[in-house]
């Protein structure tokens, strides 16, 4: 199957130009203004832009949390990706408490076999190495393609680890090149604050944020920065909020450290105020780390647009509003922490970053999907266009208005963190290794056409697939 993508404004992170995009064997065969080439299928990308597929590394799908297991498997979480534009995620395997990061593989790897809509690959979240899992076993991953560690600093009692643990990782992933990803919050004293507030009787949504103040993530991203660089590993700061954050990533990173950070589309938009919402709506802003004080969606704008975090990713970790979240109706510390999101990164990025000045597009596309694809081994076969990557393509209109709404998402969540937003500009065609993924607003793609993707190590190229053509 061939397809020619005609006249429509190329852009990457490196080029903004007017060209033609010809599709051959899942992959870009040519790029050239006024291509000669017979396709099976010519699409008219006039007027609209032709971007990279977005690449989101930090999901959660079919993930068993909080007491109950996120509403999106993979099926529903990667439709809801693909109808955003996002082609490529990378999910968190949890390393259940005592078992071998094999089995969790073997676990995780059986919840998408058949269902997937686009192409995935894994991160190991160690939580154990007491139980099954050892170092020795961490250090394979690497070579099966699992290049990143992540480490909870926070969730005491469930999902959070001790120093000497996320010390021990780093040194492993410092011996094997792997990315260390860290959630950053001060898990202890939290973990005082919230007992403390609910013996006062302190139990409305709001409390999730009073309870888990800055200052808790500004210790916990230092003391990772800190311990990184006497591990001698690469760091990647997931879900960065807040000023008291972002500072001594600035810090580490004018000191040529080896860190990165990322922050979520909610951060920019959602803010403390939406969890006093009467009638426990403040509930379906319960995602840590929380909602902040406005004046921080200034300070992650300039971060993004200074290069002091270079991802935006969307941690979706969807919940039922009604049924999920609602276990914590009468104590915040029990609900579900989490929020959809990775349908609406592109929508959102595109209207109050590009159409609002704050960024550019070629910024635009770096955030979503060329920096994300190089720091986790994707890149240049996701996140760029390029001769040779993958055809994972969106053809997007940027007049096309849309309403946001959980009415019309593909979540299976209950509600929208933008609920009624209108945003100008919305995706047409959406292409997975130049399969028709979305088009007209319709799925048009079967489950099973997504492919579990060998990432290589952070730095290094991921080559180009060896199809079937290629191979012969
Ligand atoms: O509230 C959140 N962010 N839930 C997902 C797990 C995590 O901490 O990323
Ligand atoms: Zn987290
Ligand atoms: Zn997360």
């Amino acid at each position: 199957m061939s397809i020619l993508i005609k006249g429509g404004r190329v852009i990457t992170a490196d080029e903004d130009k007017i060209a033609d995009v010809f599709i051959e064997d899942e992959a870009v065969a040519e790029i050239g203004e006024s291509l000669d080439r017979a396709a099976d299928r010519t699409i008219d990308a006039n007027g609209k832009y032709v971007l990279p597929g977005g690449v989101d590394p930090h999901t959660h799908l079919d993930m068993p949390f909080g007491g109950t297991v996120t509403i999106d498997d993979v099926e529903s979480g990667q439709t809801s990706a693909a109808f955003g534009g996002t082609t490529c995620h990378v999910d968190f395997i949890i390393q259940p408490q005592g078992s071998s990061f094999a089995d969790a593989v073997e676990q995780w790897r059986g919840k998408a076999n058949g269902k997937q809509v686009i192409d995935m690959g894994y991160h190991m979240a160690v939580t154990d190495l007491k139980g099954g899992g050892t170092l020795e076993e961490l250090a394979t991953l690497p070579d099966q393609g699992i290049t990143s560690y992540k480490l909870f600093m926070a969730y005491k009692g469930a999902l959070m680890v001790d120093d000497e643990t996320l010390f021990r990782v780093m040194q492993v992933a410092a011996e094997t090149g792997a990315l260390v990803m860290v959630h950053a919050e001060n898990g202890d004293a939290i973990h005082v604050l919230v007992e403390q507030a609910l013996a006062e009787g302190k139990t409305e949504p709001k409390y999730h944020a009073l309870t888990r103040p800055p200052e808790t993530e500004g210790e916990a991203t230092n003391r990772a920065i800190q311990l990184a660089h006497v591990a001698g590993c690469k760091l990647y700061v997931v879900h960065v909020s807040c000023r008291e954050s972002v500072e001594p990533i600035a810090r580490a990173r004018q000191q040529g450290w080896d860190v990165w950070g990322e922050t979520c589309t909610q951060y920019f938009f959602v803010d403390y105020t939406f969890l006093e919402r009467p009638n426990f709506e403040g509930g379906k802003f319960v995602y840590t780390p929380p909602p902040r004080a406005k004046e921080n969606q200034d300070v992650l704008w300039d971060a993004v647009r200074d290069d002091v975090l270079s991802v935006v990713s969307t941690d979706h970790c969807a919940f039922l509003w009604d049924g999920q979240k609602t276990l914590g109706k009468d104590d915040f510390s029990k609900i579900p922490n989490g929020a959809p999101g990775l349908e609406n990164r592109l929508h959102m990025l595109h209207e109050f970053g590009v159409r609002s000045g704050r960024i550019s597009l070629q910024r635009l596309v770096e955030l979503w999907a060329t920096n994300p694809a190089k720091y986790f081994g994707l890149y240049p076969r996701k996140g760029t266009i390029a001769v040779g990557s993958d055809a994972d393509l969106v053809v997007f209109d940027p007049e096309k208005p849309h309403t946001i709404s959980a009415a019309t998402h593909h979540s299976k969540s209950d509600y929208n963190l933008y609920e009624g937003t209108e945003v100008t500009g919305s995706p047409e065609v959406v292409l997975l290794r130049g399969h028709v993924l979305v088009e007209n607003d319709e799925l048009v793609a079967q489950p099973g056409v997504g492919e579990f993707v060998k990432r290589a190590r952070f730095g290094e190229e991921l080559a180009p697939k060896q199809t079937a053509a290629a191979q012969a």
